[in-house]
């Protein structure tokens, strides 16, 4: 329907010049991103205040002009931050909503869109964005690390069974199983790194797709805007078309908290089994568990179940964006607007995993009869039989099957393997001496596991003590 008063001039007055006829309600309610976008209000600033400052530079824009601009676009953002910003969907996205409140404040902002597109401006903000997710995904996983490192430091003595295949496998401690996790995450605090590196690039000044006939100068804006290596040289994208087409940062970004949404997953159900009342190896605080609305006893493990669960949105969001950009044509398409969701959904996601687990960990409490208990199984150190008959001289295949040998006539007499007499040892390993035993001692099975990474207390004390300098870094 014609609505002679809205022309398409008027609605858009960004990009309204040819139109005659207004967007449609429907187009308009199915074009807008500023629902979503808003959220880069503060790079989208950062950037333009940086255009605005090269421009003014190199003769595009006078002096007082930039300095009107930048003032104008501070002003917005107050309000922004203060919640009194007005954005309208009419406008479609965060860049037109600010550009159009800063005109209308500032005459001369007509010019802030001089040598740029919003095909370059959002590439622009989003590296912006990532450059910050990335450094707070960082910061946010360092003291993760570090309430981690707080939880395996008061239980270094406490020995727990590690498993595969869900079976007791061999012994290790509380501490040693945290450790493991630290080691997942501080690979998480690498691959942000790396994202960040990837999102250090300026594209500004590529334009639409073919840069501007315009006198800019695109190292100048990178160094406004802190896309610099460490000697401060400006890093810029090296073709106007791929600095528009491009999504890889926003795949590293969304891998990265994919991978880190999976190794949650795993330590999540790591705790959700040792809460069971089988297991009984920890307590959870009262803060982040749940009641059942009909049985009373109960108290479920539900941030953790969350957290196990939120990796699949994770995963999805990294399948979106991949599905997203497969087989779109160079450059810029309007599909790509839908880069955005599936990126801000992974860091929120990923950034409260983080914190609820930070908090968790701080009151996890260990029970340390029950561990002892599950590891008191003598069978644990079968392996360690194993090794003792290799240390007298007998081949490790041979000695693995005379241990085997042991267990079953263990398990037939239904007498603990460490109390068989030693006839009945020696009758299957004639190499075996009277101190056999000693090999079930706990203490000592961790004291005599010296290489790196084993679960020996004076390792793990050692290994908690470099991982706190680690993270400090
Ligand atoms: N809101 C748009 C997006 O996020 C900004 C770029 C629009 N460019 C265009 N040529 N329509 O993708």
């Amino acid at each position: 329907m014609k609505d002679k008063k809205n022309t398409g001039k008027q609605t858009q007055a960004t990009w309204g010049g040819r139109f005659s006829q207004a967007p449609s309600r429907l187009m308009l309610e199915f074009g807008e991103s500023v629902s979503f976008d808003s959220a880069l209000a503060e790079f989208d600033i950062q950037g333009s205040i940086a255009h605005a400052h090269m421009l003014a530079d190199v003769g595009i824009i006078e002096k007082s002009e930039y300095s009107q601009i930048k003032a104008g676009l501070e002003k917005i953002l107050k309000l922004i931050r203060a919640g009194e910003f007005e954005w309208k969907t009419e406008l479609e996205d965060v860049h037109m909503n600010i550009e159009q409140a800063l005109t209308s404040m500032v005459p001369c902002a007509a010019k802030l869109h001089t040598a740029r597109s919003r095909n370059d401006q959002v590439a622009t903000d989003m590296r912006l964005f990532f450059k910050f997710a990335a450094d707070d995904m960082q910061k946010r996983l360092k003291k993760l690390i570090a309430s981690l490192l707080d939880l395996a430091k008061k239980n270094i003595f406490v020995c727990i069974p590690g498993y595969t295949h869900m079976q007791r496998a061999q012994p290790v401690s509380a501490a040693h199983h945290i450790l493991a996790w630290c080691e997942m995450l501080y690979r998480d605090i690498e691959r942000f790194k790396f994202v960040y590196e990837g999102a250090n690039v300026s594209p500004l000044g590529s334009g639409a797709i073919a840069g501007t006939t315009l006198p800019i100068d695109r190292a100048l804006s990178a160094k406004y805007m802190g896309f610099v290596d460490e000697d401060g040289d400006p890093i810029l994208t090296g073709n106007s078309m791929d600095a528009v087409a491009d999504r890889d940062v926003f795949f590293e970004f969304a891998f990265a908290c994919a991978t880190m949404g999976v190794h949650f997953s795993r330590i999540a159900e790591d705790v959700i089994i040792w809460n069971t009342s089988e297991f009984a190896f920890v307590k959870l605080p009262d803060a982040f568990t749940t009641g059942s609305s009909l049985m009373p006893q109960k108290k479920n493990p539900d941030s953790f179940e969350l957290m196990r669960g939120k990796s699949a949105r994770m995963i999805g969001s990294l399948t979106a964006l991949m599905t997203l950009v497969k087989g779109l044509p160079l450059t810029y398409n309007r599909d790509l607007q839908e880069d955005k969701p599936p990126v801000f959904d992974s860091f929120r996601q990923a950034r409260m995993c983080i914190d609820v687990l930070t908090a968790c960990a701080k009151e996890i409490k260990f029970n340390e009869k029950k561990c002892a208990e599950a590891v008191g199984d003598p069978l644990l150190l079968a392996t360690d039989l194993a090794d003792y008959f290799v240390r007298r001289g007998v081949p490790f295949r041979k000695a693995h099957h005379m241990v085997g040998e042991i267990v079953a006539l263990s398990e037939k007499t239904a007498t603990p393997i460490n109390k068989l007499s030693d006839e009945q040892v020696f009758a299957i390993c004639p190499e075996a001496s009277s101190d056999w035993r000693d090999v079930f001692d706990l203490k000592r099975a961790f004291a005599m596991r010296k290489g790196v990474g084993m679960p020996n207390p004076e390792l793990i004390a050692e290994q908690i003590k470099n991982f706190s300098q680690l993270i400090k870094q």
